[in-house]
């Protein structure tokens, strides 16, 4: 390898196969990033430590890391994980403002660390450009557990919560819009409240669910994970006794591939996945004629069309992306490039972040052919042949696979310049890419 490091390496190169199906092979799918921010920031609420598998070594996960040790924990990695421990020690309650602004998810860390050290100064979270992102269920959620809060105006808006004098009490919360990470923050926020805490409209992505279960291992006593009425006894710290929590494997890698593979694979086999969570993507793929894929209990397998049968014409698609069990709108993007190479006209309308459609400026670049009917809903056009191009910049975390997929069915060569994004939320991505047939380099 020459001097450079991966990491300075800022472009991929891909090689497109218009027309072909021609990737091969078997991908692993990694753990899930957004089941990954949350159980970590639940190693403030351990009084011993704390052991993760199959944590995704992405960007996100880098720099979450490195705020949990700037709060005090002690980080250890481990070949497929790590371990977390803070020692006993009470955690440090300041985050620095460049990790609020780095990624989204370190708002997470704002209700375990109220909770934990009676108080919590943090600065607005930024993260993926897909709307505008505000914190007010997580704000009122902590003045609802009785604390006062300071909005500070200094350069960037800086908030200091404060625990009341006898200490956060139980409450009953209802969010008017289901989100996970303000279900996350504020269930953790309840743990060490005095007293029962309700919340209401919770998300139910799987991931919420998978967490809660552990934490009630270790001593936790929730209920209701799954649905929108989650009930939480406030009580001491937490133990994991040895315990080790492995992450469920991400269902948007899974159902990213999934798409990919449709589109360009001759025989592929995506392994280590819960098909059972992304329902929606695999109704709206067989609702588009998509048959060559086979779905297993932890794998999808997608193989070389039956001669014999002749695939139905490709029928366009209409979805709408909502929470799960939903069409997950992280994989909106993707569906969008699929959705070029069916016959018809497809729509697509995003109800969840009201800017996530900045990746179409440079979808139109490989020749797909859509309307913006309003901020929300889009229409395109297919089938459309894609040619390559020379991408100058990825709007968020997963139109970065977006942009790939579409360069792996154009004809040509295209270069992707801005792999920020892209680094924040796949693990590994080329080397699984290369893997399985793509002619995808770094440089
Ligand atoms: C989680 O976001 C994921 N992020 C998102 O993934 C994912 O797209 C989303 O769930 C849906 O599955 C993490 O887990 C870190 P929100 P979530 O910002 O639900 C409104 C990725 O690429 N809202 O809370 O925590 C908001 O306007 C990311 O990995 C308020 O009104 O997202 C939106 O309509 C992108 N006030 C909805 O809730 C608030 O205080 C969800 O937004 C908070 C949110």
């Amino acid at each position: 390898m020459s001097a450079i490091t991966s990491k300075q390496k800022t472009s991929f190169v891909v090689k497109g196969r218009v027309g072909e199906k021609y990737l091969n092979g078997s991908v692993s799918i990694s753990g899930a990033k957004n089941a990954a921010l949350p159980a970590l920031a639940a190693s403030i609420l351990f009084d011993d430590e704390i052991s993760y598998n199959s944590i995704p070594f992405i960007d996100d996960i880098q720099v979450f890391m490195e705020i949990l040790s700037s709060l005090g924990a002690d980080i250890k990695k481990t070949n497929d994980g790590a371990s977390v421990s803070f020692g006993g020690k009470m955690p440090k309650s300041v985050i620095d403002p460049s990790a609020m602004c780095a990624l989204r998810g370190s708002i997470i860390l704002t209700g375990p660390l109220l909770a934990r050290t009676g108080r919590v100064v943090f600065s607005s979270p930024m993260g993926c450009p897909i709307g505008k992102r505000p914190i007010d269920f997580f704000i009122d959620g902590f003045k609802s557990f009785g604390a006062d809060i300071t909005i500070k105006e200094n350069g960037g808006i800086e908030y200091v919560v404060t625990a009341p004098k006898g200490g956060l009490v139980g409450t009953e919360i209802f969010m008017r819009h289901m989100s996970v990470t303000a279900t996350e923050t504020l269930i953790f926020t309840a743990l060490l409240a005095k007293g029962t805490t309700v919340l209401k409209n919770c998300a139910i992505e799987p991931e919420v669910s998978h967490l809660v279960e552990f934490l009630n291992k270790c001593g936790a006593v929730i209920t209701g994970a799954g649905t929108p009425t989650i009930t939480i006894e406030g009580g001491s710290l937490l133990k994991a006794s040895g315990k080790s929590y492995t992450l469920p494997a991400d269902r948007v890698e899974a159902g990213s591939f999934l798409m990919l593979g449709i589109l360009a694979a001759e025989n592929l086999e995506i392994t280590n996945c819960n098909p059972e969570h992304l329902e929606s993507l695999i109704d709206t793929l067989r609702r588009s004629g998509a048959n060559n894929f086979e779905v297993t209990k932890n794998s999808f397998i997608i193989k070389k069309e039956d001669r014999k049968k002749v695939l139905p014409a490709s029928y366009p698609i209409n979805i709408q992306t909502h929470e799960y069990p939903g069409f997950p709108t992280d994989l909106q993007s993707i569906i969008a490039v699929y959705a070029s190479q069916l016959k018809g006209r497809s729509f697509i309308f995003e109800s969840i972040f009201e800017d996530r459609f900045r990746y179409l400026d440079y979808l139109k670049k490989f020749g797909v052919r859509f309307n913006m009917i309003n901020r929300r809903e889009i229409e395109i056009d297919g089938p459309t042949k894609l040619n390559g191009s020379v991408i100058t910049k990825v709007p968020d975390l997963r139109a970065g696979f977006a942009l790939i997929t579409a360069a792996a069915i154009a004809e040509g060569e295209t270069v992707i310049r801005d792999l920020k994004h892209v680094n924040r939320g796949y693990e590994d991505l080329e080397k699984k890419l290369r893997g399985i047939g793509l002619d995808i380099i770094r440089e």
